[in-house]
């Protein structure tokens, strides 16, 4: 069932668990979510990069929109990484669940700024807002001591941005770093813990893939309710055709997409798992789930 984001991170944060939340690009990603979560009984996002937006437009959304109804767990849709303020009015009249208003590239200023513009335009959609600050990059190397600590999120810069701008949830920067990690993840707990101290919306974690499990589950104790999760399963769709286009037999096309479905939705499942939201889905689906959540957020 279509469900709302706010409520997925909302019910997930109280019973201490997270939601993962897996980028989608096509109807095999989407398969292979709805298929781990509702074979898992599990709540899941399907998140939208704005470059697939931008590849796929409206038969994308209504894609994942008309997947998330006919799931029979909780399914939420989401925008992932909007810097525009075009994309994100697309995707809410659309009738995308939750965007992300990432203004992290942007001064501090600049960030607040357009992160509250775009919250209040998300709310009268009756959608939450997901929003950064500090900047998660695609790799550390390169970059000393000081200018990674630059890069992450300043507890107390936190607190302020929150209140200023009334988002629903936080991404933090607290050592992530989307795509693989190129050494072991050094994530800085002590910074989490001082975020979750002041500030008592969802938080958000993303570059999920490549995190072993200790670390995942310390981000849930300390408050993270949503994993980003994108690499990993793109690795596995690209393995899965690989392999089968280099076989002898070339193969029938469904059998390609059908493996390739499943390669995915074997790490999908894997991630659901980790996050501790497997045979949860019926704490979603009371009718006072999406009001309790409202409650708790004012
Ligand atoms: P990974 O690609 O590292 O899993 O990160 C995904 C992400 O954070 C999307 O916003």
């Amino acid at each position: 069932m279509l469900s709302s984001t706010l409520e997925l991170l909302e019910t997930a944060r109280r019973n201490i668990y997270a939601i993962g939340a897996f980028n989608v690009y096509n109807l095999e990603g989407v398969k292979a979510v709805i298929g781990a979560a509702e074979a898992h009984q599990s709540p899941a996002m399907l998140q939208i990069h704005p470059s697939s937006l931008t590849a796929g437009g409206s038969p994308l959304v209504a894609l994942c929109l008309e997947a998330a109804r006919a799931a029979t767990v909780p399914i939420s849709v989401h925008l992932d990484h909007s810097t525009s303020a075009a994309a994100i009015k697309t995707a809410l009249a659309a009738g995308m669940n939750s965007i992300m208003a990432d203004g992290s590239h942007l001064p501090y200023s600049e960030n607040l700024a357009f992160t509250k513009e775009m919250t209040q335009l998300s709310h009268t959609y009756g959608a939450a807002v997901e929003a950064e600050i500090g900047r998660i990059s695609g790799t550390e190397d390169g970059l000393s001591i000081a200018e990674k600590e630059a890069k992450m999120t300043d507890p107390v810069q936190a607190v302020e941005f929150v209140a200023a701008t009334e988002v629903d949830a936080l991404a933090v920067t607290i050592g992530n770093v989307h795509g693989e990690y190129r050494s072991e993840p050094r994530l800085d707990f002590d910074r989490l813990a001082k975020i979750r101290k002041l500030i008592s919306i969802p938080l958000v974690l993303h570059g999920a893939s490549g995190l072993p499990a200790s670390m995942i589950s310390k981000s849930i104790q300390l408050g993270v309710c949503k994993f980003n999760v994108n690499t990993e399963v793109r690795q596995a769709y690209m393995r899965s055709l690989k392999e089968q286009l280099n076989a002898a037999k070339t193969p029938d096309l469904l059998d390609l997409t059908g493996s390739a479905i499943a390669s995915m939705q074997a790490v999908v499942a894997e991630k659901l798992q980790l996050f501790g939201s497997v045979g949860k889905a019926h704490l979603h689906q009371s009718p006072y789930a999406e009001m309790l959540a409202r409650v708790m957020v004012n």
